[in-house]
């Protein structure tokens, strides 16, 4: 296996010394059994009227994870009602009060860190290193959140005239209906509900259908951290019973949501239409990630970046390479390396210590990737496709896989999953490339390797992109360091993780005293 050199991590646990590994995955290995019965939560109370649905493992589809109750109209409407009316006093609340609920629920979720672990493992598939880098980002959400909301949350004097005392400050909109992908089921999950509760809004959190667990999980531990019952509302369901409900609703003031560039859109189009005020969408979406390597770039520290940023999470991160981009002259060089590195891959069973890669999400995603890979090795060159252990064919699996093309305009849509497309060009052909990129519409990552400065710096100037990674991978961006988010069809901003994002869950409010 080849991740084994990052696997040091902020939690403060290296997995890869056989002492710190054995007591933390002995400490998981005690959740692998447990089995969930998961609900909706309105006003703190489980509420089991809707379709309760069985949970699978994608590792493994016979193990069940456990199952949880869908919410039906009914609890969506009891949800909103109970929301709305929460709003006032929470909004009243010190800012402090607020942060200090976020803070608790970090050292919860450290303290709860290794049935998370394990949770996330079960139901999302994940690997045991994912598993514990998704606690660390949620718990990073929580304490920055709090902080950023302590700074900016606070009234701010403006100068005026004598005899006046002239206040800015920032207030919460309302309810905030956060709508959550299943790819960061814990991370994504709370960090949209942390910036939308500590900036004063009440919250309607709808998870993916996949991961609701997780999600019904943590909001347990938000309870146990004393956030009030009305405050936070939990909607586990399918898309059209909850999300577009709660999109439709106007007493929905704004909607935090993370998924594909088509249902943003689809909100959109619903917020704008409906009558009374105009509501606030902060949207997270797609991507046709490139990385554009020149002949002066280091071969070997290009492949670990290409490896680690195609393949990680099984490829399934909004920030994952999707095409690679290799000049001409370097390209043979650089495609003997990748081959190399992907032989080395391990593809199998995410709970095991020298696993790189698990699952992709479930079978379906599996299938619409296996149909796309099926149609490149009809249309395009097969350079490398790792192999599968013997046991995956249990679960849904599919061989991490790089394939040349001739153009980025031969892939239609995005491909969420472990499929690397590399493309060659001659020196001279830079600017097209660039064009290329651009021209796709998406601007969420890009990834640079050369060592001359002046080329990397044209490039970042020229590609339209909302995190720039160069000579280093281009997934993992880290709370507070590399806030993240991208433009065009790939997000309206603001960035996750950054000083500018609890700005948009709040408005702003001017008082004028005659002293
Ligand atoms: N925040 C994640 C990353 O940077 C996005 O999927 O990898």
């Amino acid at each position: 296996y080849i991740f084994g050199d990052s696997r040091l991590n902020s939690a403060g646990i290296n997995i890869n010394i056989e002492s710190q590994w054995q007591p933390f995955h002995a400490g998981v290995t005690d959740y692998l059994q447990t089995v969930y019965s998961g609900s909706p939560i309105i006003n703190g109370q489980r509420v089991m009227s809707g379709h309760c649905h069985a949970v699978h493992s994608p590792y493994q589809l016979q193990e069940k994870v456990g199952e949880i109750y869908w919410a039906d109209t009914q609890n969506v409407q009891q949800a909103i009602e109970i929301a709305a009316s929460a709003f006032p006093a929470w909004s009243n609340r010190p800012v402090d009060e607020r942060a200090i609920y976020l803070e608790r629920l970090a050292d919860l979720l450290e303290s709860n860190q290794q049935e998370l672990v394990a949770l996330c493992h079960r139901e999302a598939g994940k690997t045991i290193q994912d598993s514990i880098d998704e606690i660390r980002e949620a718990v990073d959400f929580c304490r920055y959140y709090a902080l950023q909301a302590r700074e900016h949350f606070t009234v701010r004097v403006m100068t005026g005239p004598t005899g006046e005392l002239d206040e800015l400050y920032l207030t919460g909109r309302g309810v905030f209906a956060c709508i959550s992908p299943w790819n960061f089921p814990l991370a994504i999950f709370l960090g949209q509900i942390t910036a939308a509760l500590v900036a004063g809004n009440t919250v309607i959190a709808k998870p993916a259908e996949q991961t609701g667990l997780v999600a019904w999980r943590t909001v347990q531990l938000m309870l146990e951290a004393g956030v009030p019952e009305d405050v936070i509302q939990f909607l586990p369901g399918d898309g059209y019973t909850v999300g577009a409900a709660l999109v439709a609703d106007e007493r929905i003031a704004g909607v935090a949501f993370t998924g594909s560039t088509d249902t943003a859109k689809q909100i959109n189009r619903t917020l704008a239409a409906r009558e009374g005020a105009i509501p606030t969408l902060v949207a997270e979406t797609g991507g046709q990630n490139a990385m554009i390597v020149d002949s002066t770039a280091l071969p070997e520290q290009v492949v670990i970046d290409v490896v680690h940023s195609a393949f990680t999470s099984a490829g399934q991160r909004c920030s994952a390479l999707r095409v690679l981009y290799l000049q001409q002259d370097v390209a043979d060089r650089m495609i003997d390396l990748l081959k190399g590195a992907m032989a080395e891959l391990a593809v199998g069973n995410p709970v095991l210590h020298e696993t790189d890669i698990g699952p992709v999400i479930d079978a379906e995603a599996r299938d619409q990737l296996q149909a796309h890979v099926n149609n490149m090795k009809a249309s395009a060159v097969l350079l490398a496709e790792t192999p599968l252990a013997a046991d995956c064919h249990h679960g849904c699996f599919l061989a991490p896989v790089a394939f040349e093309i001739q153009s980025i305009k031969e892939l239609e849509k995005e491909h969420f999953g472990p499929v690397l497309h590399v493309i060659r060009y001659a020196a001279s052909e830079l600017d097209r490339v660039i064009d290329e990129i651009n021209e796709t519409g998406f601007g969420l990552t890009l990834g640079i390797h050369t060592r001359n400065e002046a080329t990397a710096a044209y490039i970042d100037r020229r590609v339209r992109a909302g995190n720039v990674y160069i000579n280093r991978n281009q997934i993992g961006a880290v709370v507070g360091v590399q806030p993240f988010g991208g433009q065009g069809l790939s997000g309206t901003g603001p960035k996750a993780g950054g000083p500018h994002y609890l700005l948009r869950f709040a408005t702003e409010r001017t008082r004028s005293i005659n002293t």
